[in-house]
């Protein structure tokens, strides 16, 4: 079978994990997908850079958007990050020329979803995001598919590993906030600016995503109350302790009878509870619908592998020729945004 020529823009933390199990797994890959998975052409910054995978065969370029432009591909992976520049111009391009794009950039889609999602309506190809919320957690995939029968009243939990990371750390170790912070940035666990995690805007762009499949309308970052983790300190996080709670960085899309709320914030939750047990780098996204109830979702939020698991999942989807309207948003279903409040949970 003719070979899916994937364009692989960004070999960091999730692009050099993906072009490896791309290498190691090939011959699984090439069955589920039907026909053989070969990266063709590849960009990144610095090319000196061991990414360890043999990428010698492949066509090297330093500007994605070249890439997107001029590479022989079917299939364009935007692995760079950022709102703008590089990762928007590229995803750009490649729709334009009509190439279906996997992206785990919830910043980039947060931003410019609605617009890039009529875009690839208008070329008759696909956006696929599963890694863009909740890094390994298919939450995408399952609001997308599996809940599609369902009214959903609530989206939340802990959406960024980085804090969930640092905050169990100073709560079980008793370190210091910005010695969490390196670890976790050493560890790949931060965005390349970690005032994205620690600021709880990486958690507002994935839930500003996830509550537009839940309830079906556009996306709408503006209204998202924010408030990171950047004053919680160790003495904070012993008395919630104290008091039988633990802190975590909540993210929540509720319905309300005034329009849907969406809010993120540091929150005391109780000890006994599910979510307060989701340590480390896992994230956990919990979801009530008039169907099924409760759901609740956990797993690794962050990291080489975890992320790339679910890109894979996206590039074989693409590969047996799934398509899909980005935001599928459903004007019987359009609730208005209203402005939130940080609250209780
Ligand atoms: P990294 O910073 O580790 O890697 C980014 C890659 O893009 C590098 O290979 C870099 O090149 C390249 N790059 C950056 N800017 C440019 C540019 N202007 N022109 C050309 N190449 C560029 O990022 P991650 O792998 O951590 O993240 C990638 C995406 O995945 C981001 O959108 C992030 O939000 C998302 N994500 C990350 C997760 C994680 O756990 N890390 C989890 C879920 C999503 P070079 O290597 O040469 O510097
Ligand atoms: N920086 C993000 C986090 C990566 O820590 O959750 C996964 O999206």
């Amino acid at each position: 079978d003719r070979p899916m020529r994937l364009g692989l823009a960004g070999l960091g933390t999730v692009g050099a994990s993906l072009a490896r199990l791309l290498t190691t797994k090939r011959d699984a890959y090439a069955l589920r997908a039907g026909r053989p998975i070969e990266i063709v052409a590849v960009s990144v910054r610095d090319r000196s850079k061991d990414r360890g995978v043999d990428l010698s065969a492949v066509e090297w370029f330093d500007d994605p958007v070249a890439l997107a432009t001029r590479g022989e591909i079917d299939l364009f992976v935007e692995l760079v990050g950022g709102s703008q520049g590089a990762a928007l111009d590229s995803v750009k391009a490649a729709l334009n020329r009509g190439i279906p794009v996997v992206t785990a950039n919830k910043a980039l889609l947060a931003h410019h979803g609605v617009q890039l999602a009529k875009l690839a309506q208008r070329k008759g190809t696909t956006i696929f995001f599963e890694a863009a919320a909740a890094g390994g957690i298919p939450i995408i995939k399952t609001m997308r598919e599996a809940l599609r029968g369902n009214d959903v009243s609530r989206v939340y939990g802990i959406l960024n590993g980085t804090c969930n990371y640092m905050l169990t750390r100073m709560e079980k170790e008793g370190i210091a906030f910005e010695d969490c912070l390196a670890d976790a940035q050493r560890l790949g666990y931060a965005e390349a600016d970690p005032t994205f995690d620690i600021g709880g805007f990486d958690a507002a762009h994935k839930l500003a995503l996830l509550t537009s499949l839940a309830f079906g309308c556009e996306i709408d970052l503006e209204s998202i109350f924010i408030e990171g983790i950047s004053s919680v300190t160790n003495e904070d996080i012993e008395a919630a302790a104290e008091l039988g709670y633990r802190v975590k960085l909540l993210a929540v899309a509720q319905r309300t009878e005034t329009g849907i709320e969406q809010r993120v914030h540091p929150t005391m939750i109780p000890a006994h509870s599910a979510l307060a047990q989701v340590d480390g780098v896992t994230n956990a996204v919990a979801v009530d619908t008039d169907l099924l109830g409760s759901i609740l979702l956990v797993g690794p939020g962050a990291g080489g592998n975890a992320t790339a698991s679910a890109v894979l999942s996206d590039i074989i989807d693409a590969a047996n020729g799934v398509t899909m309207p980005t935001f599928a948003v459903d004007p019987a279903n359009l609730v208005p945004y209203r402005k939130a409040r940080m609250r209780a949970h």
